[in-house]
């Protein structure tokens, strides 16, 4: 309604093209599948009264719901640009008396990088749809420590009764209305001092409550449970109990205090018996020493049952689930293990002895009581890698999740995907178990650029953390992330006009060059010899020739190679400018005239103070399209002049053009712009007069100015998005086929076509200061915003690592150099390792 009436009042004021702008059409959108996740699951959490229920939550990602096949379906992808932070989840609770209710506490970041309070949402009917209530503080589900808890919890005797417990020194909150209004719990004091490093406001911001956990075995239904344990992210005195349903609160007397903190802590019904794990760092990277405790709550004592003694240790704890059905028998995960690889244990007698998942059998021999099966994501191994020892069981494991009705089936998060079986029990028997990837229909990856290259796979990807794919069939999961050279997280892609087989790729790594070049659409690669492990990716142009390849580094700024020489410099360029390149004319990038020696501001984009993206015809030379914080803007000279687009157009951030509807047509525009004020995803068949919605209440896609747009010119319809934490879609208009595994077709040529805009070629050089100021901005928001899964990767110690020692991986702040001798060598997107 909002929308119609601000459409109204354009047309107005506009010309008639602006009539249809409020215009809207159904588009069908499916994941492209990469499967397997893509990312950190920090939770997964049965409901313990219905048979099959279970839900997961991503970190930037929103939340999922199991389905009876193992698959997940997504809850909140609803959520637009207007509320993009609730897909960051910090908590979440399944109503174990009315099992169609489910919490969520949402919010991105405690700091300023998230200027908003967080929420609780709620839902009746399993997360189908939500209500929310808004909190005064905010919430951090991409925050340090968000592996830590459930911080989420519903009274098992009066479903009423609701509890949350805050990040940020704000303490515990209570709602006795189902999660409609909350009150501060004044009685209880304790709001966790911990946090992991001054040095920033993201590490310093106090991680506050980890865990509730009510003890099922005290009160009776139909009146608030008397005796509820609460874990708090503090070094000191850190569990808590209370007696009479949350009236008054008392630390649990004898907790082991060794400046550890809780992690996750959970009730043995049966046994009367809490679990606690703990770790000395909040995770999710670190942790180098912990415990497991037991308290029993009827004699008051609490032993140490930790599996790896404090003397030996090298991890601390994470993942913790007892078998509600099998009295005595509990799990408990490192919570990183990082070499030689993750470690979990199984005990069926209460803590006392443990069998683990893997062992050494002298060294460098390792028995492993497992079968691996990653065929719904095969990409989760690189097969190139030569790291002596590979990561299987994982990283990151905060949740471990045995189901309450069937003592066969499990699962566990790690960093990258939930792993799990239905065959448990052979750990007992055989002591020999699945770990399959079980994350079919997760789709938590943040993409950082989509390409369609002419002639090539359907689609070709950049993705945080996992590098990025080569997609040869939308509908399975790639068997192999891009590889030699291996990057943690690929920045761009690009491909060279006139020969479109040759493509450019930059990523992160601390042992590969970081640019690397494609003949054969992408499908094999090689370093480029002009770059070097400094190189520093970034945005990134191929020359139409496929000779000059232009870099916006993020260590160095604009940089450029012609013929794989050495990266240099390029001075008239500011830091941070939007790039492009002509993909017809081989001496022009945008904006230069001279294959990138010069580069002059020739035209300005009306009041805009940032170029968000430029895209280039992919067959007129000359012809670019400008997003800006102002609105679109058009060339057909080089960029000489710009017309900004009228029809009430007022932003623009990522966008694509694809296949007209005719074959003499001009291509489809699709993107995220604000139009008549409303920031979405809009398509303009007749270049920029008419616009239409394509996003819908169903497919918000987050953030727009986060995303991503792709699109094929050689299919009619097919336009993908890529977000930062549901993955990537791909959408065609609903009625049309749904587009499943068509490979693209070679690309339209037009040989008419280049004149039209080459008249005024001697003034094309052009370019937008601003947009260089802007576009440093930009790309920061959406570094920030990536931090999901990634945070930054950029180590800046300085010193030497250590032979075995840890060299590289997001989220590490270690030295990066290795012994003499010893050579770093990536072993996933979290650990590079110093080998010989
Ligand atoms: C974005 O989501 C909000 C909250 O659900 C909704 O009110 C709004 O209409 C949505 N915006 C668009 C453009 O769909
Ligand atoms: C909630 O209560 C705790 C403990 O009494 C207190 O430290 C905190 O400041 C309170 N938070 C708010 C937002 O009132
Ligand atoms: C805190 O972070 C800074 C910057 O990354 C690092 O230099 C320092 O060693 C860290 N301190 C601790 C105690 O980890
Ligand atoms: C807990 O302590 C009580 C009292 O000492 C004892 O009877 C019980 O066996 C203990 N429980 C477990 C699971 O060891
Ligand atoms: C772990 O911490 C404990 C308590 O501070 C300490 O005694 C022990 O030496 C530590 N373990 C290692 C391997 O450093
Ligand atoms: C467990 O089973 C797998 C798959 O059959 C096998 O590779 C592995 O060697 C077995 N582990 C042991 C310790 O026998
Ligand atoms: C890695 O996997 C890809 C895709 O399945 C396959 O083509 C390739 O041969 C494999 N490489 C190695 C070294 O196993
Ligand atoms: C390419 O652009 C340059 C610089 O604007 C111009 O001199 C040249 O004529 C163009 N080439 C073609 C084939 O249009």
């Amino acid at each position: 309604m909002h929308f119609l009436s601000s459409a109204a009042v354009l047309a107005a004021g506009f010309l008639s093209a602006s009539v249809d702008a409020a215009a809207s059409q159904a588009f069908t959108w499916k994941n492209v599948r990469i499967g397997g996740g893509g990312g950190f699951i920090p939770g997964i959490v049965f409901n313990p009264t219905l048979k099959g229920l279970a839900y997961a939550r991503a970190d930037i990602g929103g939340a999922y719901r199991l389905n009876s096949d193992d698959s997940w379906t997504p809850l909140l992808d609803s959520v637009n640009s207007s509320n993009w932070h609730n897909w960051g989840v910090d908590a979440l609770a399944t109503d174990p008396v009315d099992t169609g209710r489910l919490y969520l506490a949402v919010g991105m970041y405690t700091n300023e990088w998230d200027p908003n309070v967080g929420s609780i949402l709620r839902s009746t009917d399993q997360g189908n749809t939500w209500a929310e209530t808004k909190l005064p503080f905010k919430v951090g589900g991409n925050m340090p420590g968000r592996g830590i808890g459930e911080r989420l919890a519903v009274d098992p005797h009066s479903n009423n009764i609701v509890y949350f417990g805050a990040r940020s020194g704000h303490g515990l909150w209570k709602s006795t209305d189902y999660g409609v209004t909350w009150n501060n719990v004044t009685a209880f004091k304790w709001t966790g001092t911990y946090f992991q490093n001054a040095s920033s406001s993201y590490t310093s911001d106090p991680v506050g409550i980890a865990w509730i956990t009510f003890d099922t075995t005290t009160g009776s239904s139909g009146s608030a449970t008397p005796r509820i344990f609460v874990g708090v992210v503090d070094a000191g005195q850190s569990v808590f109990k209370s007696e009479d349903g949350g009236v008054t609160w008392a630390w649990v007397a004898g907790e082991p205090q060794y400046g550890f903190v809780p992690h996750r802590g959970v009730l043995a019904p049966a046994d009367n018996t809490l679990y606690v794990t703990y770790a000395n760092g909040e995770g999710p990277y670190d942790g180098t020493n912990g415990t497991v405790h037991k308290y029993n709550i009827t004699s008051g004592v609490w032993t140490d049952i930790s599996p790896t003694s404090l003397a030996s240790t090298y991890y601390g704890y994470g993942g913790l689930s007892v078998d509600l059905q099998k009295p005595g028998t509990l799990m408990v995960a490192a919570l990183n293990c990082w070499w030689p690889d993750e470690i979990m244990w199984r005990s069926t007698d209460h803590g006392t002895t443990w069998s683990p998942i893997w062992a050494w059998d002298g060294y460098p021999t390792l028995d492993f009581y497992y079968s691996y099966d990653i065929s719904l994501a095969p990409w989760l191994q690189d097969n190139t890698s030569t790291a002596q020892f590979i990561s299987r069981v994982g990283w990151m494991v905060e949740a471990l999740s045995i189901d309450p009705f069937d003592s066969n089936h499990w699962l566990y998060g790690t960093g990258a995907t939930i792993y799990g079986s239905h065959d448990l029990l052979n750990w007992d028997s055989e002591h020999n178990v699945t770990i399959k990837s079980l994350a079919q229909g997760i789709e938590e990856t943040a993409a950082l650029s989509l390409l369609v290259v002419p002639g090539g796979a359907p689609l070709l990807s950049a993705v945080g953390d996992i590098g990025g794919f080569l997609h040869s069939n939308l509908d399975t999961a790639p068997a192999q992330a891009f590889h030699t050279p291996t990057y943690g997280t690929t920045h761009d892609l690009d491909y060279a006009g006139n020969v479109p087989a040759n493509v450019v790729r930059t990523g992160e790594s601390s042992t590969a060059i970081q640019i690397a070049t494609s003949s054969d659409h992408g499908v094999t690669w090689n370093p480029y010899y002009g770059g070097s492990l400094s190189t520093g990716p970034g945005k990134v142009a191929y020359s139409a020739d496929a000779d000059t390849i232009l870099l916006m580094s993020s260590t160095a700024g604009p940089v450029i190679s012609k013929y794989t020489a050495t990266f240099s410099a390029i001075p008239t360029l500011p830091s941070g400018a939007a790039i492009a390149s002509d993909k017809r004319n081989g001496t022009v990038f945008y904006l230069s005239t001279d294959t990138g020696v010069t580069f002059t501001k020739t035209a300005t984009l009306g009041s805009s103070t940032v170029v968000n993206q430029i895209r280039v015809h992919p067959t007129l030379a000359g012809d670019i399209w400008a997003s800006t914080d102002v609105g679109l803007f058009h060339s057909t000279n080089y960029g000489s002049t710009f017309t900004q687009i009228s029809s009430g157009v007022s932003a623009g951030y990522s966008f694509a053009l694809g296949a007209a509807s005719t074959t003499s047509g001009y291509p489809v525009i699709y993107g995220f712009f604000t139009v008549d004020t409303v920031t979405a995803l809009f398509k303009t068949e007749d270049q920029g007069l008419n616009w239409a919605m394509i996003s819908d209440a169903a497919h918000g896609f987050g953030a727009s100015s986060a995303n991503v747009v792709g699109a094929d010119m050689a299919t009619y319809g097919r336009v993908f998005v890529g977000t930062n934490g549901r993955g990537i879609f791909y959408g065609a208009p609903s009625g049309s086929l749904p587009p499943v595994t068509v490979t693209a077709t070679s690309t339209k040529t037009s040989s008419s076509s280049v004149a039209t805009s080459s008249g005024t070629s001697t003034s094309s050089k052009v370019s937008t200061t601003s947009s260089s100021v802007v576009g440093t901005s930009s790309s920061s928001t959406k570094a920030t915003s990536t931090t999901a899964t990634s945070t930054t990767s950029a180590s800046t110690a300085t010193g030497t690592s250590t032979a075995y020692g840890q060299c590289g991986g997001t989220g590490y702040t270690g030295p990066t150099i290795c012994p003499a001798g010893w050579t770093c060598t990536y072993s996933n997107a979290y650990y590079s390792q110093c080998l010989q």
